[in-house]
C-alpha cells in the first residue's frame, strides 16, 4: 500500500494551489457579500483544463483521473467553495455523465465546449416536492414521436442562469415508476426554457443557484441520454461520482479552516503565551487534524476505487458523509478558536462555516448517504 501522491498528482495539486492563491483569494469576501458569480475565474479555470479534468482529450478534456480532480477540488475549496461547486457540477455531473452515458454525437457536440469552459452545464434533478425522494419526479417529458414535450419546475439548480446546457431528469411514463424516467439534454436557447428566481443563500453565495422552469419545451429525441427509461439510473450513477467531488469540496473547506485556525493560534497571545499553548486550543487543533485526515483517507480511497473501475457507491457516500460532517465541525471550531474575530468576515472562517453547511445537504443529504451506505452493507452481507 502506497499513500504517496505521484509527481503528476503533486503538480496538479500545486497548480490548483497557485491558482487559488493568485486568482480565487482576491475578492472572495466581496463576491460572497454581493452574491457575485466568479465568471472571470471560471473562464480561466476552463482555459487551464480544470472544467473538464476527467474528459478524454478526444473530446477536448484533460484526460486526468478522479484523484487529480479531488486534489484540485480540495485546493479550490480551501478558499472559494462558490467557485469549486461550479467546477464540481460541470466536471462530475455534466461532463462525466455525458461522456459515460451519452451517444457519440452528444459527446462530440457538447463535451469540447463544456470541457474548455466555453459553456457551463447544469444538472437538474431536484424539484419543489422531489429532493431526497428522487423517483417522485413531477416534471414530465411526454413522448411526442420525434421529440419530448418537457414541462415542470426544477429547484436549487447550481449554474442555473449561467449554464448553456442542462441535463434534465423527467418522468415519461409514470406507470413504470423509476423505469419511466428519462434524462434529456436541454439547451438554454430552446423555447420555453425559463430561468426563475435566484436563491439568496446562507453559503456558497458566489455560486449561481436558480429555479428553472420548462414550459412546453420541445426536446429532440436525439437529446435523450441512453435508452428509454434510463434517466433515474443515469442520475444515481452520476450522483455517485459527483459525491466524491463534493466530499473533496468539504475536505478542502475543513482544511482551509484548520489552516486559518492554526495560523491564528500562533499569532494570538492570551495570558502571556500563544493561544496554541493552552490545551483548550491545542486539543481543538488536534481533533480538527484527526477528523480531516480520517475524511481524506475516505475521499482519496473513493476516488482511487473509481479510477480502478471498481464499485464505489458505498465509498463515495461514506466519503461525502465523513467529509461534510468534518467540515461542519471543523469550521465551527475554527470560528471558536478565532473568538470574536471568527465572527467577522475579514477573517474568512465565518464564510467557510457557512459554506460547509451545504455539503451536508446537496448531492444527497447526510441522511441519504446513510441510506446508501446501509443498503449496500445489508445487500452485500
Ligand atoms: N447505480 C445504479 N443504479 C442505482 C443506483 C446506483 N448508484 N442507486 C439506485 N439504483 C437503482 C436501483 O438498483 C433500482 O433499480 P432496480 O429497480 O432496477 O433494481 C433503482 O435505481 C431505484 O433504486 P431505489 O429503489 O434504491 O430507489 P429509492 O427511491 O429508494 O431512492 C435514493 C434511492 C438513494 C434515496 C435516491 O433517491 C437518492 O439518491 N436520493 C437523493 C437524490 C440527490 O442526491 N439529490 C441531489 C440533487 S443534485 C445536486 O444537488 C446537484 C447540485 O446542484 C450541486
Amino acid at each position: 500500500m502506497n499513500f504517496n501522491l505521484s509527481e503528476e498528482h503533486l503538480m496538479i495539486r500545486d497548480a490548483a494551489r497557485d491558482f487559488t492563491q493568485s486568482e480565487l483569494l482576491p475578492g472572495v469576501i466581496e463576491r460572497d457579500d454581493k452574491q457575485e458569480f466568479p465568471a472571470q475565474q471560471i473562464k480561466q479555470l476552463g482555459e487551464l483544463g480544470f472544467m473538464g479534468m476527467m474528459v478524454s482529450p478526444e473530446y477536448g478534456g484533460s484526460g486526468m483521473d478522479t484523484l487529480s480532480y479531488v486534489l484540485a477540488m480540495e485546493e479550490f475549496s480551501k478558499v472559494d467553495a462558490s467557485a469549486s461547486v461550479v467546477v464540481s457540477v460541470n466536471n462530475s455531473l455534466v461532463c462525466w455523465g455525458l461522456e459515460t452515458f451519452g451517444s457519440e454525437e452528444q459527446k462530440k457536440k457538447y463535451l469540447p465546449r463544456l470541457a474548455s469552459g466555453e459553456i457551463i452545464g447544469a444538472f437538474c434533478l431536484s424539484e419543489p416536492e422531489a429532493g431526497s425522494d428522487a423517483t417522485s419526479q413531477a416534471t414530465t417529458a411526454i413522448d411526442m414521436g420525434d421529440h419530448y414535450l418537457l414541462n415542470g419546475t426544477k429547484n436549487w439548480i447550481t449554474n442555473g442562469s449561467t449554464c448553456e446546457v442542462a441535463l434534465v431528469i423527467a418522468q415519461t411514463d409514470r406507470d413504470k415508476g423509476h423505469r419511466g424516467i428519462n434524462a434529456l439534454i436541454v439547451e438554454k436557447g430552446m423555447d420555453g426554457f425559463i430561468v426563475g428566481k435566484k436563491e439568496d443563500k446562507l453559503g456558497i453565495r458566489g455560486s449561481d443557484t436558480h429555479t428553472l422552469l420548462f414550459n412546453d419545451v420541445k426536446v429532440p429525441k436525439e437529446n435523450r441520454i441512453g435508452e428509454d427509461g434510463f434517466g433515474f439510473k443515469f442520475a444515481m450513477k452520476t450522483l455517485s461520482g459527483g459525491r466524491i467531488g463534493i466530499a473533496a469540496q468539504a475536505l478542502g473547506i475543513a482544511q482551509g479552516a484548520l489552516d486559518l485556525a492554526l495560523a491564528y493560534s500562533k499569532e494570538r497571545t492570551t495570558f502571556g503565551k500563544p493561544i496554541h499553548d493552552h490545551q483548550a486550543i491545542a486539543f481543538k487543533l488536534a481533533d480538527m487534524e484527526m477528523k480531516i485526515e480520517q475524511a481524506r483517507m475516505l475521499v482519496y480511497k473513493a476516488a482511487w476505487l473509481k479510477d480502478q473501475g471498481m464499485p464505489y457507491d458505498k465509498e463515495s457516500a461514506m466519503a461525502k458523509l465523513a467529509a461534510s460532517e468534518a467540515a461542519m465541525w471543523v469550521t465551527t471550531e475554527a470560528v471558536q478558536v478565532h473568538g470574536g474575530y471568527g465572527f467577522v468576515k475579514e477573517y474568512h472562517v465565518e464564510r467557510l462555516m457557512r459554506d460547509a453547511k451545504i455539503t451536508q445537504i446537496y448531492e444527497g443529504t447526510s441522511e441519504i448517504q446513510r441510506i446508501v451506505i446501509s443498503r449496500d452493507l445489508i445487500k452485500n452481507s
